[in-house]
């Protein structure tokens, strides 16, 4: 059993995606926009198509619901690769390439058409094939990293790289990037993924950058949790109206940190389809071990043996739309609710919070539209920052 802060799990890494998808998925575009243009004018075989294919995975990643957060990492790490394998041979009018490289590269861009087809398959599913599919899809996903991570392996061993590429300097570049690369992707990826269980899950969401028109909302729920023990709160409202940025923001809260210092989980539900997968991904951010004892037993023991922990389940419509069927998730949040010492905030589309549960009072109303000045000033955030991005692709292509 882990005596760490749920912090202690987070990677910045990943924190950075997630509630920033549609701002990263822009960015990416920028940049893979600026990256086609340089490889267009390249005399290497691979390396426009590479583009242009690692654009419509960037394009996909952006439109997939189930596995989407495990989609954006995988488009981030086709980038980093591909524009390492661009930059190290900007501005050369021809690379000499040998046929073990071309073979190599041609691996490596059938590996991006594979990503691109399982997206497409992917963000075409219907909502309850979804669901079903989800562990097979996260399977293929993970391997899918596993591949790109191979390949920057490959690339990275340095006596074949410089006897590869008839630049030395570019080599020295394409090796120092895919050094940077490697150590990102060691850092980003814990040693064992295996898709439903990833830590993508669980990684607790950063302070929202862009966070606009919802104090008052923000410090109702803090209030609620300062002053109910057991406080259960559902944070309702129609789809892409700000539940998961407003409970980062509550879980970021100063005193909602010092009043759960160590123990305090975001577990996101979008890709968990049963009790069961809820379950581990819960023991799992607690870093609990599961010996002989049930996964639910474990979880309980943990809480109840803990002063103050804090659950924000986001996404929980997933879970609560799968299982009406079954009543095993309605069962395991009454059970896990009733827990003395938890605190749960739900995040959930639509109006009506999951039954059976005694909401702490007063509730939280839905979330309406933002004002229109806190909706300008998130909007001009946005411009900002894509404004600042294209000055340094321009820069760095000029
Ligand atoms: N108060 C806010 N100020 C600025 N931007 C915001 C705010 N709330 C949400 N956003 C932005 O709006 C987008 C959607 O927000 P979010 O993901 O929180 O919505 P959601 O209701 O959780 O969506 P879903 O129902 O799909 O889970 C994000 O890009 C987020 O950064
Ligand atoms: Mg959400």
């Amino acid at each position: 059993m882990s005596s760490t802060t749920s912090n202690a799990i987070a990677d910045p890494s990943i924190q950075s995606m997630g509630k920033k998808r549609q701002y990263a998925s822009q960015a990416a575009k920028l940049a893979v926009g600026t990256v086609t243009t340089i490889a267009d004018g390249l005399n290497v075989p691979f390396l426009g198509a590479a583009t242009h294919t690692l654009n419509q995975i960037i394009v996909l990643a952006d439109t997939v619901k189930a596995n989407r957060e495990a989609c954006m990492q995988l488009a981030t790490q086709a980038t980093d690769l591909v524009q390492a394998l661009v930059k190290a041979t900007e501005g050369k009018s021809a690379v000499n390439v040998d046929d073990d490289l071309k073979r190599d590269l041609g691996d490596l861009g059938r590996t991006l058409e594979s990503i691109r087809d399982c997206m497409v398959a992917l963000s075409s599913r219907s909502r309850w094939k979804r669901i079903l599919s989800s562990s097979d899809d996260g399977a293929k996903l993970t391997e899918f990293r596993n591949r790109l991570t191979s390949a920057v392996t490959l690339f990275q061993i340095r006596d074949q790289i410089s006897g590869r590429i008839s630049q030395e300097a570019a080599s020295q570049e394409l090796l120092q990037n895919v050094k940077d690369i490697q150590a990102h992707q060691l850092n980003a990826l814990p040693a064992e993924i295996s898709s439903e269980r990833s830590e993508l899950l669980y990684a607790p969401p950063a302070y929202p950058e862009c966070f606009y028109g919802r104090d008052e909302f923000v410090s109702s729920a803090v209030d609620l949790i300062l002053n109910n023990a057991q406080a259960k709160l559902a944070i309702l409202g129609p789809g892409g109206i700000g539940k998961t940025t407003v409970a980062s923001a509550i879980f970021n809260n100063p005193q909602i940190q010092d009043m759960f210092p160590d123990y305090r989980i975001f577990v996101s539900c979008e890709s968990l389809s049963t009790a069961e997968s809820l379950l581990e991904t819960l023991c799992k951010a607690f870093n609990l071990s599961v010996q002989n004892g049930s996964l639910y037993t474990t979880l309980k023991d943990f809480i109840q043996s803990t002063s103050t922990v804090l659950v924000v389940l986001d996404n929980f419509e997933t879970l609560w739309d799968t299982n009406n069927v079954s009543n095993e998730i309605e069962s395991l949040l009454k059970n896990l609710c009733s827990l003395k010492s938890l605190s749960t905030i739900v995040t959930m589309r639509g109006s009506i919070p999951p039954i059976g549960i005694h909401w702490t009072k007063p509730a939280l109303p839905p979330l309406s539209v933002l004002s229109i000045d806190a909706a300008k000033l998130s909007h001009y955030w946005h411009i900002w920052h894509n404004v600042d991005l294209l000055q340094k692709n321009f820069i760095s292509a000029g």
